[in-house]
């Protein structure tokens, strides 16, 4: 009987108070976990959405009034924690934070508007199998790679690369699959090493993009705002307070090119291919702290968490529709004066999400065989309703040639050229792989 019980203790993740332990869940514990929510709370939706190289699943839990399935008019959000397995705040968090949004959704009034206006995504691990191996470390970077060596932070297509070998490790491929089946609108991707909140670009050709070192996306007044939410929300990041050798970080923000040049990195292709915003979060300066300090990390962080979450609802949204009222997928919405190297598209629903300060701005929506539609929106700030502006768009047939985008793009299709990867990575003779092992370790304490 004693036995018994001790077995459903030692079951149980979470502690006597009601709420999840602030200790390291492993991954079958994780898994344990989210299967138990996605049991328990009918507002939530369990899948996997690819497999790592060792084979563990990489579990996303959805939240939201209508988990299964997109809504007209309900915003995509995600959250992706532990592309390095061995910065494992975000993981900790992350699944805090999927307690704190379970337990208050219909008590808590922010956990219940934020839920009924938006779907939430939750990656807690993006790389399990360096999570597995790494070592309780502040600095060193064990388990930051997948199973194969690579950093998945630099296994990304790249808009500005031109060598690109097109060879996509089985969890990039999972998260590239995942943004075509879902429109994301906007994204964190959480990190540690540093404690600063990092937006595009990380990367730069040396084109128009680059400006007094940083290199600056059409987008970056948005960008901006959306950091330093981030940073002000926060109760220290603002403060810009720096780690070890660290840069200091002016109100906690940096452009990620002006920190360090990243190619091939997932903020980038989130933004570029998949039309959605996404920024990198630092959120403490060991990547791997003792357990004692997570109860303080939560709290450093909750707030920020749920108040980048609320930015979803910046700028306008709606449809591209038809003479007749037909929703139009793949129209092109474009806003003067934004330049984005793919131009934003409606998706298989007609819908478009636009990310935008309050202002006023001319729209230009084209579609094939139909005239250019330009229109002029003053836009108001959304997060304090859970909603942007509500506009839908309609065309007209027109008889001339097809228009195109604004100006011509590159081709916005990103590299699909993936070669299967067997469990090996490419082999290095002896002397390659001892001059790896010391530029490894030279370089560990600025890998973030
Ligand atoms: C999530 O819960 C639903 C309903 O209880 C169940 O049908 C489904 O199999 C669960 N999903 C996972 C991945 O466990
Ligand atoms: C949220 O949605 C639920 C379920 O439809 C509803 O009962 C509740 O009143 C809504 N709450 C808010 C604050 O929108
Ligand atoms: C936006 O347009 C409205 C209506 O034309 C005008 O009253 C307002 O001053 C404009 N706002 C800005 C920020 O330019
Ligand atoms: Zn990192």
């Amino acid at each position: 009987m004693f036995l018994f019980a001790l077995c459903l203790y030692l079951g149980k993740l979470v502690s006597s108070g009601g709420s999840l332990e602030f200790r390291y869940h492993n991954t079958v514990e994780v898994e344990r976990y989210l299967r138990d929510v996605n049991n328990t709370f009918d507002f939530t939706h369990l899948h996997s959405i690819g497999k790592s190289v060792e084979g563990r699943d990489l579990w996303v839990l959805i939240l939201g009034k209508n988990p299964a399935e997109h809504r007209m008019g309900i915003p995509e959000f995600k959250y992706v924690g532990n592309m390095h397995g061995n910065e494992v705040v975000g993981r900790v968090l992350l699944l805090q934070l999927i307690d704190h949004l379970t337990r208050g959704y219909l008590s808590d009034p922010l956990v219940t508007r934020l839920l009924n206006s938006t779907r939430v995504h939750i990656l807690v691990s993006m790389n399990p199998d360096g999570f597995e191996s790494s070592s309780r470390d502040c600095m060193y970077s064990q388990g930051r790679f997948n199973k194969n060596g690579i950093d998945l932070n630099r296994n990304f297509p790249d808009a500005f690369s031109k060598k690109e070998s097109g060879m996509r490790e089985m969890e990039v491929r999972a998260i590239m699959d995942w943004l075509k089946t879902e429109s994301f609108v906007l994204s964190a991707n959480l990190h540690g090493g540093a404690v600063v909140a990092s937006y595009p670009y990380d990367n730069s050709n040396g084109g128009s993009e680059l400006q007094s070192g940083s290199s600056v996306a059409p987008d970056n007044d948005v960008l901006i705002q959306l950091a330093k939410t981030y940073s002000y929300t926060h109760s220290q990041m603002h403060k810009g307070d720096h780690c070890y050798d660290s840069k200091d970080f002016k109100e906690g923000i940096t452009n990620g090119y002006y920190w360090y040049p990243l190619p091939g990195g997932m903020q980038d292709y989130n933004y570029v291919w998949g039309q959605c915003l996404e920024i990198t979060l630092e959120l403490s300066c060991c990547k791997y702290p003792p357990e004692s300090d997570l109860p303080g990390l939560w709290d450093a962080n909750r707030a920020a968490l749920l108040a980048y979450m609320q930015q979803v609802h910046l700028g306008v949204k709606g449809q591209v529709l038809d003479a007749e009222g037909n929703p139009l997928q793949n129209a092109l919405v474009e806003v003067e004066g934004r330049q984005n190297l793919c131009p934003f598209r409606t998706d298989r629903h007609g819908e478009y999400y636009r990310l935008l300060l309050p202002g006023n701005y001319t729209f230009r929506v084209t579609f094939p065989g139909h005239q250019v539609l330009m229109e002029t929106l003053t836009v108001p700030y959304g997060p304090d309703s859970f909603s942007a502006l509500v506009h839908n768009f309609q065309l007209q047939r027109s008889a001339a040639a097809t228009p195109g985008p604004s100006r011509p793009t590159q081709s916005c299709t990103p590299p699909q050229v993936w070669r299967p990867l067997g469990g090996h990575s490419p082999s290095l003779g002896p002397s390659g792989v001892t001059i790896l092992l010391v530029l490894l370790v030279l370089r560990d304490t600025m890998l973030l």
